[in-house]
């Protein structure tokens, strides 16, 4: 097992360049089963989540190939439609691959993803909209087994705003007989960058970045380029570590299209922050104000920083409220952060957050994501000694490379192998 020790107190200073985003290159990835031919995909992240997803459509005869810094896909020889248990159940995402299965096959075999740290995380609306597109599906050994005599456009509401849900009702629909709306559609970047390659295959897309998205299914499509946008959840990451280390740093590569309600809140917590064409600057404050968050769809505060923000808010100057209203069970990590010091307490979906001085290093284990990327940032600024991190496998599905990343910005941060 590998974990990463942090000796704290190091001020980051310097630049740090934003990876391709991991939420959207799951997606597109998984769009390339939409026709065969070679597609070309740039900018997409080194990380475990995307290694599955390769070692599950290669299980299925999809080609993968490097080409300098391009992925190159063809799924023209595809003849396995199946996403084995043991690895969905690794990245619960998998389920991505029904929607362009069933449209270019009309079959798919999904182990159904089971729930996570963070919660149940159902899949209910996914196959609630499919049925209602002509896909009959059964639960059959865990998996859902799913057919079609030919998928039909449908008018989908989803009760709530679901991103791979409303992903995998776009990858369905762009084969479809007729047109889709999807009202109620997520409106995160990562679905418009979706739309984007989609576009780009010849699809008949249009209203991404709204609550309603309109498909009119094509009989062919063709391969596309396609390069994957930044990762804002890896840039906030950056934003609030640079405001609570006393950091100077440069986030280039990243939209601030993507960023305005973290901008909003790291400026409200004293940090200064200039956007240029190229990216954020950002300059942490001496003292950190406490700021209350309530994570909301896009565009509100993304639930995959709140983690990452109670960190920070765990050594501001007073107190502040988190309010997690996406998952049910998104705050495991604050068992770890009072192990550091802090000064954390749960009602419901609401932690209440008193600011201490300081926190202070200690053994913690990692339980998700964005999880170990909040005692990562704890790490940082815990001056007494060595924070040691274990079960760091979670971190390393979505980031990348993120100790060299810190270390070149002045952390003394390392990877040891126990
Ligand atoms: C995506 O997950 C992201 N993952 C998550 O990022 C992110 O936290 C989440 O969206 C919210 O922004 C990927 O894009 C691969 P949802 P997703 O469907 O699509 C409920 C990370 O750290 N729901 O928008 O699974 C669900 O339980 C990960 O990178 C149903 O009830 O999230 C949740 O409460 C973590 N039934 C809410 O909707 C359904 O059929 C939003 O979930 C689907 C969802």
């Amino acid at each position: 097992m590998q974990k990463i020790m942090i000796e704290g107190g190091h001020p980051l200073k310097g630049k740090v360049n934003i990876s391709g985003a991991k939420n959207a290159a799951l997606p597109v990835i998984s769009s390339c089963l939409l026709t065969g031919g070679w597609h070309k995909i740039y900018n997409v992240p080194d990380l475990r989540d995307i290694q599955t997803i390769k070692k599950i459509m290669e299980g299925m005869g999809v080609t993968f190939r490097e080409e300098g810094d391009a992925l190159l896909i063809n799924s023209e020889n595809l003849n396995k439609y199946e996403a084995p248990y043991d690895l969905v159940r690794t990245m619960r995402a998998s389920i991505l691959l029904l929607g362009p299965l069933v449209a270019r096959f009309g079959m798919a075999r999904i182990s159904l993803p089971g729930g996570c740290a963070i919660g149940a995380r159902p899949v209910n609306l996914h196959l609630k909209a499919l049925s209602s597109m002509g896909v009959d599906m059964f639960l059959e050994n865990g998996y859902i087994n799913a057919r079609t005599d030919g998928i039909k456009g449908a008018e989908i509401f989803f009760d709530i705003p679901t991103v791979t849900g409303t992903e995998n009702i776009m990858m369905a629909a762009v084969k479809a007989k007729g047109e889709t709306i999807i009202n109620n559609a997520a409106k995160e970047p990562e679905i418009s960058d979706l739309a984007h390659i989609l576009r780009k295959m010849g699809a008949d897309i249009e209203g991404e970045g709204t609550d309603t998205i309109i498909i009119r299914g094509k009989d062919e499509l063709h391969p596309a380029e396609h390069e994957v946008i930044p990762d804002r959840i890896e840039a906030g990451t950056f934003m609030i570590a640079a405001t609570m280390a006393k950091g100077d740093i440069e986030i280039a590569g990243c939209r601030r299209e993507d960023l305005y309600s973290v901008i909003e809140k790291v400026r409200a917590v004293g940090a200064v922050v200039d956007i240029n064409e190229n990216g954020v600057s950002i300059k942490g404050p001496d003292i950190i104000e406490g700021v209350d968050i309530k994570t909301m769809p896009f565009p509100g505060f993304p639930t995959d920083l709140q983690a990452q923000f109670m960190a920070m808010m765990s050594i501001a100057k007073g107190s502040s409220v988190i309010t997690e209203t996406i998952f049910e069970n998104r705050f495991i990590h604050v068992s770890e952060l009072k192990r550091m010091g802090a000064d954390i307490t749960i009602n419901g979906n609401q932690a209440i957050v008193r600011g201490r001085k300081r926190l202070l290093s200690a053994p913690v284990m990692a339980t998700d994501l964005r999880a170990s990327a909040s005692l990562v940032l704890a790490g940082l600024v815990a001056e007494d000694g060595l924070t040691e991190i274990s079960r760091i496998y979670h971190l390393d599905r979505g980031y990348e490379k993120m100790e060299e990343k810190f270390r070149l910005l002045g952390a003394n941060i390392w990877r040891e192998v126990n």
